[in-house]
């Protein structure tokens, strides 16, 4: 993939949404595709009109559920184009594919490709508040086999959605949050880590308790003693705790968020001193120091939390309002990302 990937053009564009974007509903007229074969390695990487994939109904994938994905955005402002630590995810998508015995992929010649896709799609790119386009790239294991072995073959792709926010209708909306004590969503030694798609799947039984209870997401306890905090599943979670920021430490279950090293990294540019430990249920329930409780994610970008429900307890956080060092990080984060604020991190990368 030397060279600028073909382009299969489509005979009629889509009509672009008009209404509020909500997230992940609208798809834009391409797609980046390539597939994963023993004797060729990754080939046919080719730019095509977004359409239904045909996959053998023994793909493995179906039966397995060896598939891995990624999150992450672009922006534009007028004729410029930026791409946000793209190389992090072509990263992090080779760790979960060494951990689900997939193929690794070139991340240099993706991100490459994937630039030719977002200029290509520009004008899917929305520049209002809050907006932009969501960028999903994926493998899954299509060898058509029904016995449990790491697949032969495998197709990567690459979608784009334009987004706003992900919960409700802004940004910065206080979420309410279910903390899980039955289930739990990843241990040691397994694939918590990675961005497999099973992890989510195992989320959704929890998910869906938590809203019919009236909550928008699950947190979730360590898978051992069901007691320390791990993740929210869509976003890692920090805790302002006596001025500090704290999040949960990285521990073989987590997902180490791209948003969540990035907002560390900020956060101690910006003079707040951070620490990464575990965190009990009990510390957050029945400490009076924590003053404000956040969510971090591509999609969530960071989402302040209102309300936590444990067992018979709920508690409200900062009022359920957005507290000042949520405002103040999100401020600078989405700042750096819109290009509105300068990037003394390089993060920003062109298209
Ligand atoms: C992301 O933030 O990009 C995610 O993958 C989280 C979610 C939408 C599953």
């Amino acid at each position: 993939m030397k060279n600028a990937v073909e382009v299969i053009q489509r005979e009629q564009l889509k009509e672009k949404p008009t209404e509020s974007l909500g997230f992940g509903q609208h798809f834009t007229d391409y797609m980046f595709v390539m597939d994963y074969s023993v004797d060729k390695g990754w080939h046919n990487a080719v730019i095509q009109p977004y359409q239904n994939i045909e996959i053998s109904p023994s793909a493995q994938v179906l039966h397995y559920g060896q598939a891995v994905f990624e999150g992450m955005k672009a922006y534009r402002q007028g004729e410029s184009i930026v791409l946000f630590r793209p190389e992090e995810n072509f990263k992090r998508m080779n760790r979960s594919n060494a951990r689900l015995n997939i193929p690794e992929v070139d991340g240099e010649c993706l991100l490459e490709a994937l630039k030719q896709l977002v200029a290509l799609e520009k004008d899917w790119i929305p520049e209002g508040e809050g907006e932009s386009l969501y960028i999903r790239p994926f493998v899954i294991a299509t060898e058509p086999h029904l016995g449990v072995h790491a697949a032969l073959e495998y197709k990567f792709m690459i979608i784009l959605s334009p987004v706003g926010a992900y919960y409700g209708d802004e940004q910065l909306m206080p979420t309410r949050i279910y903390v899980e004590d039955e289930y739990v969503r990843a241990v040691r030694g397994g694939v918590g880590f990675a961005k497999a798609a099973g992890n989510y799947a195992a989320s959704l039984a929890a998910q869906t308790r938590a809203s019919e209870l009236g909550y928008q997401q699950v947190l979730w306890l360590d898978g051992v003693e069901q007691r320390y905090i791990e993740e929210v599943g869509s976003m890692n979670i920090f805790f302002v705790i006596d001025g500090k920021v704290v999040t949960p430490e990285l521990n073989g279950s987590i997902l180490p968020g791209i948003t969540r090293k990035s907002i560390i990294q900020l956060a101690e540019h910006l003079g707040y001193e951070v620490e990464e430990r575990r965190i009990s249920i009990e510390e957050v329930l029945d400490s009076e120091h924590i003053s404000e409780i956040f969510g971090t994610g591509t999609a969530a970008v960071l989402s302040p939390v209102g309300f936590i429900k444990y067992k018979e307890r709920e508690i409200k956080i900062s009022g359920g309002q957005t507290g000042s060092i949520t405002q103040h990080l999100y401020d600078q984060y989405t700042g750096i990302q819109a290009g509105t604020i300068p990037d003394p991190f390089g993060w920003r990368v062109e298209v």
